[in-house]
């Protein structure tokens, strides 16, 4: 017992150094190759994590028939068997959620069931971020 406390402890304290370190600005950064030994400087920023407006917030819409866009994260698993999407927007869930039901469109009975045409939801509503960033730089001017 003694003996496994104790890997249990190195194992937790090799957790902690595991974890990626910031480095100051252009610290080269050595990475061993069977090449040659390669001296990396530019080291960029991660990605800023992606923020969703306020949940109970629907963004407006551009146009007709537009898809509404999602005001949350859409990470939910959608699978054959589960629809992480309708434990909140089913019919019968909708309410108590707080989230609009699935549209008329999406349903083939009045009991709410999801057109299989409609059961893969993020393939035409789209997750909006507040802090939108470039995937791809971008110099594009009307002028
Ligand atoms: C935990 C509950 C929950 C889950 C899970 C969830 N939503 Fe939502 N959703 C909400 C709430 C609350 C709102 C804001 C109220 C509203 O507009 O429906 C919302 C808003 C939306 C809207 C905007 C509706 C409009 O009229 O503008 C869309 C579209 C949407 N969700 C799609 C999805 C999709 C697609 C998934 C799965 C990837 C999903 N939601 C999963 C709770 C949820
Ligand atoms: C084939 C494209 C498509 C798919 C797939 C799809 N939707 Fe939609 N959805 C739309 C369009 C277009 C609208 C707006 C027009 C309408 O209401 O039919 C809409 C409207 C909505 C609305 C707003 C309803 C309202 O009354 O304002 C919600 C909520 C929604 N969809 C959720 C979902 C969820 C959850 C799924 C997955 C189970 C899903 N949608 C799958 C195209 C789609």
């Amino acid at each position: 017992m003694k003996k496994l406390l104790s890997i249990a402890a190195i194992l937790l304290s090799l957790n902690a150094y595991s974890g990626q370190q910031t480095l100051p600005e252009n610290t080269p950064v050595k990475v061993e190759s069977r090449v040659d030994n390669v001296a990396i400087t530019d080291n960029l920023p991660a990605d800023a994590i992606a923020t969703y407006p306020t949940r109970g917030k629907a963004i407006a819409r551009t146009f007709a028939e537009q898809p509404p866009l999602i005001p949350h994260k859409d990470s939910y698993s959608i699978t054959k068997d589960k629809n992480g999407c309708l434990t909140c927007h089913s019919w019968d869930k909708a309410k108590r959620m707080k989230a609009t039901p699935v549209a008329k469109s999406h349903v083939i009975d009045d009991q709410g069931t999801v057109n299989g045409m409609n059961y893969f939801c993020v393939q035409c509503h789209v997750a909006q971020a507040d802090n939108k960033q470039e995937l791809v730089e971008n110099t594009f001017t009307t002028k």
